[in-house]
Formats: structure tokens, sequence, C-alpha cells
């Protein structure tokens, strides 16, 4: 028996040596040292044994048992050692490798354009207020002194949803809601940035969607040179201190007197070029005083207060901002055309 166990040691060291995998080692593992192992069955034969040569086989029997336990650790340990060596080999990272380059947005040359707009009369002490693009026909037009069948609202071509709701035609209706929210406090002193909707042919200079920036400012005796010098300031902080303006008298049923502003060429600087046709002059904005029945209908006495408004697109003052030529180039997303305005 003694020699069994002997021979079985030495089988198993030299299988042993030669193993190559955790796996294998498993099974070593098994069939030498398992219930059913090669051990086992050989210990099995004890109960034939003396008294005397119990003990003697059962030392020699626990010595091959832990020289093929002792070989077995070791080599799972080799193993475990060799897998985590490999992991990590794998998951090195080379921190000298040269980064991937990310696409970097811009901004869109009309939002840039809405936020400097904003940002001048956020300077000024104008707060944002924003409103609906759907809206009821009492807020686009019967707030603003447009009842309904008034010649004027032929000015905007709307595009109806019912009877009594409509796209926006201007961001005027904000500047009604504004004033009813406010429940006659002075001073009302609003921005209105939004986009807006009129039942257009789209050309180089329309479209039948479009953004607008409008302006109201109520307060006890708000006189026209506040306008005009409010208005004088924003397009000298947009187009450069040498830029001019005129008013021209003009109509809307909102506001009376009414003007249009005009603002010193951008291109010549007043000489006169193809840009402003000869005149030095181009048209940016409409304005006015805000019509008593307006004032009335947004909570606030006539006899009280008074206030100026205007509205401007903000493609017009870009295209003239960036000498753009074409109003459908903001619209196309073209990479090339946006590209240009990343590092302006
Ligand atoms: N709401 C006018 C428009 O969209 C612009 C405007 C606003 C004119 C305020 C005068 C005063 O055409």
């Amino acid at each position: 028996m003694k020699e069994r166990l002997e021979e079985l040691r030495v089988s198993a060291l030299q299988e042993l040596q030669t193993v190559e995998s955790a796996a294998a080692l498993g099974e070593l593992r098994v069939k030498y040292l398992g219930k059913k192992g090669a051990l086992t069955e050989i210990l099995r034969g004890m109960g034939g044994l003396s008294a005397e040569e119990r003990p003697v086989i059962g030392e020699v029997a626990n010595a091959v048992r832990s020289a093929i336990e002792g070989v077995i650790n070791e080599k799972q340990e080799a193993f475990q050692q060799e897998e985590t060596n490999n992991r990590l080999r794998k998951e090195t990272i080379d921190v000298t490798l040269p980064g991937r380059a990310l696409p970097r947005a811009a901004v869109h040359p009309l939002n840039k354009t809405a936020q400097e707009i904003e940002d001048v009369f956020l300077g000024l002490g104008f707060s944002i207020a924003e409103g609906p693009e759907v809206e009821t026909d009492y807020f686009n037009f019967e707030a603003l002194n447009l009842p309904k069948n008034h010649p004027a609202r032929d000015m905007q071509d709307s595009f109806y949803i019912t009877d009594e709701i409509l796209m926006r035609t201007h961001t005027s209706p904000v500047q009604v809601r504004t004033m009813q929210a406010k429940g006659g406090a002075t001073p009302v002193k609003v921005i209105c940035p939004g986009k807006v909707y009129r039942r257009d042919d789209d050309d180089a200079t329309h479209s039948f969607q479009f953004n607008q920036i409008e302006g109201l400012v109520i307060g006890k005796g708000i006189r026209m040179s506040d306008l005009k010098g409010t208005l004088l300031h924003f397009v000298q902080q947009m187009f450069g201190a040498q830029a001019q303006i005129r008013l021209r008298p003009s109509f809307f049923p909102f506001t009376e007197p009414s003007a249009e502003v005009d603002v010193t060429c951008v291109q010549c600087g007043g000489h006169g070029c193809r840009m402003c046709k000869g005149t030095g002059w181009l048209e940016i904005l409409g304005c006015g005083m805000v019509h008593p029945s307006v004032l009335e209908m947004g909570g606030y006495d006539p006899e009280e207060v008074s206030g100026f408004a205007f509205g401007m697109g903000v493609e017009r003052i870009a295209l003239l901002k960036y000498g753009i030529d074409d109003i459908r180039h903001f619209y196309t997303n073209d990479l090339r055309f946006l590209g240009q305005f990343a590092r302006m």
C-alpha cells in the first residue's frame, strides 16, 4: 500500500509539472484528491491493515496528500497571478496618445444676434417676458386696438387655427399679457423675444416664420424722447458708436404717433451705396407711443401714465450686421455658412 501511495505521489507530481491551465489543474485536483479520486481509492483499503500498520500508512497518505495539495495550490496561485497580469496589461491606458478632437458647435447667428440685442436691453434694466406662439385673436389683435375686420389686420397675414386662435403674428401679445399681469403697476420695462408667423411667401427677405424682439416701457411721464434715446443707444451698441438713427412717421394701430426707424447704412456709413439704394439709411424697426386704447385694455389709465413700444425682426438685424444677402441662409443649416460665425 505504501508503494502504491509512493507511485501515486510520483505520477501526480509528474502530471502536475505539465499542467497548462487553471481548468486542467482543477481536473487533476478531482482526479487525485477528490471524493472518488485516486488517493481515496487507495485509502479505502486501510480497513484491511493491522493496528500497527494503520498509523504508519496513515502518515504516508497524509504526506502524499499534502505534497500533491501543496503543488496544486502553488500552481493555482501562479495561474491566478498570470491572469491578473494579463488583465492589467490589457487595461493599460496610454496617456501619451493624442486625444480625439470633438467637433465644436457654435451659437447660431440668429441666436447670437438675439442674445446681443437682449444684452443691450438687459443692460438698460429691461427684463425678458415670454408668451405662447399659439395665441388668441384677443391678445394678438383686439387688445392691440385691432378689432375684428380692421383693415390694418391685412398688414400681418395670419395662420388661423380656429376663428379665435392663430399663430401669433408678432410678439406684441406678450406686451398685453405683461400689462394685464402687472395689474396697473409701474414701471413696465420688458422686451419680448420669440418666434412669430405670417402668411408670407418665402424669399430672400421674407419667411413664414421669423424671430422678433419687441419692447415696452410704461411709466409716469414717458415721452417720445425717451424712446428715441433708448433706440439710439441700442443702435450704437449693435452697429457701433458712429451709427445714427432717424424716425419717419408711420402707422401702427397700437401706437400713436408711430414711426419707422432707420439706421445709417452699415455698409457705406451714410454716403449712399447699393445696399441702402443710395439713401444712406436702412430701415430696422417700427415703434411709437403706446395708443391710449391699448393702455386702457392693458389696465392702465392713459391720463396717468404713458409708454413707448418698439418691435424689430432679429433676422433683419442679423442680415444687416453680418452683411448677409438672403434670409434663407439662416434656415437651411449649411455648416459652411454657420461655421463662419464660430469665430466671431
Ligand atoms: N408689432 C409690430 C410688428 O410686428 C412692431 C411694432 C411693435 C411696431 C411696437 C410699433 C410698436 O410689425
